[in-house]
């Protein structure tokens, strides 16, 4: 199906902000077994989208093919209007487009300000120049501990990151993957297993870094979803079922069918 906010004409469409990660036609084939078919996305700038569907619909899939973990059975994609579709991973990070991952997935034994400090001098951070003076590192570290401020996790940059709570741990993620600097970050769960309290936080740092880059991200938590995502694409065995906003996605057909008898609906 088509994703209804595709199109590029009409004076309407034309009032919203630029489509800054695309998709059309993409397909992924495990072994004979679709996982990934047709499908269409058009993600903007200054917006939060969000990829839904029950287990196994195929969203961590979608996300490993947009960010070129794998290679796409069929289908095109394009970032900042470049084709990526062949692209390699890291020059695919490099250009902007970030990932965190759905597993937690920072240094344990370094403390929450270095984690942040080494992901800054990744490629799109000062490059590959701290290995020629330690205190080069150092350079590092105002921005990182702006970052750290942005998330709420300046208080605690002297601990190990392993010592942190399991909510704070997902937090200093998203904070290593903004060190990237990203035009578009997406987020694979970022509030799993997270209490309330940290999903709270955590929107509310989403709905920031929105403010001047795009989202894409896999949520589990409709009530999140509803509040925080301008555009929802739901998926379901692979396939788009429905795209649009919640009021309009909530209330289609497929969509009630699909999440009927899931723990989805809390
Ligand atoms: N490397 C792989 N080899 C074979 N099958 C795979 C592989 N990766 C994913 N799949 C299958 O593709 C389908 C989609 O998986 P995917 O992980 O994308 O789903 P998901 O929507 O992220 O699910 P969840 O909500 O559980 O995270 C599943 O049936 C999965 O078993
Ligand atoms: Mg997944």
């Amino acid at each position: 199906m088509l994703d209804a906010h595709a199109g590029s004409g009409g004076a309407a469409l034309d009032a919203e902000p630029r489509v800054v990660l695309s998709a059309r036609g993409l397909r992924r084939d495990f072994a004979g077994f679709v996982a990934v078919k047709n499908v269409d996305l058009d993600v903007r700038h200054a917006r939060i989208h969000a990829l839904i569907g029950p287990n196994g619909a195929g969203k961590t899939t979608v996300f490993n093919l947009l960010t070129k973990f794998l290679a796409p059975s069929a289908g095109r994609i394009e970032f900042m209007g470049r084709d990526i579709t062949n692209a390699a991973p890291a020059k695919v990070a490099r250009l902007g487009l970030v990932r965190s991952f759905q597993i937690s997935a920072t240094f344990p034994h370094l403390s929450v300000l270095d984690n942040v400090r080494v992901a800054l001098q990744r490629p799109g951070g000062l490059g590959y120049q701290f290995w020629r003076s330690l205190s080069t590192l150092d350079l590092l570290t105002p921005r990182a501990e702006q970052l750290l401020e942005t998330v709420g996790l300046h208080d605690e940059r002297h601990k190990l990151a392993a010592d942190l709570s399991y909510g704070r741990k997902r937090v200093l993620e998203i904070a290593t993957t903004l060190a990237l600097d990203p035009k578009v970050l997406l987020l694979d769960e970022p509030m799993a297993g997270m209490g309330h309290e940290d999903v709270g936080i955590v929107a509310e740092i989403i709905r920031g870094v929105a403010r001047d880059r795009a989202v894409l991200m896999v949520e589990h938590n409709l009530k999140v979803v509803a509040d925080l995502c301008d555009w929802i694409t739901v998926l379901q065995r692979g396939e788009i079922i429905a795209a649009g906003d919640y009021a309009t996605v909530s209330s289609d057909e497929q969509v009630k069918i699909a999440y009927m008898g899931t723990a989805y609906d809390d």
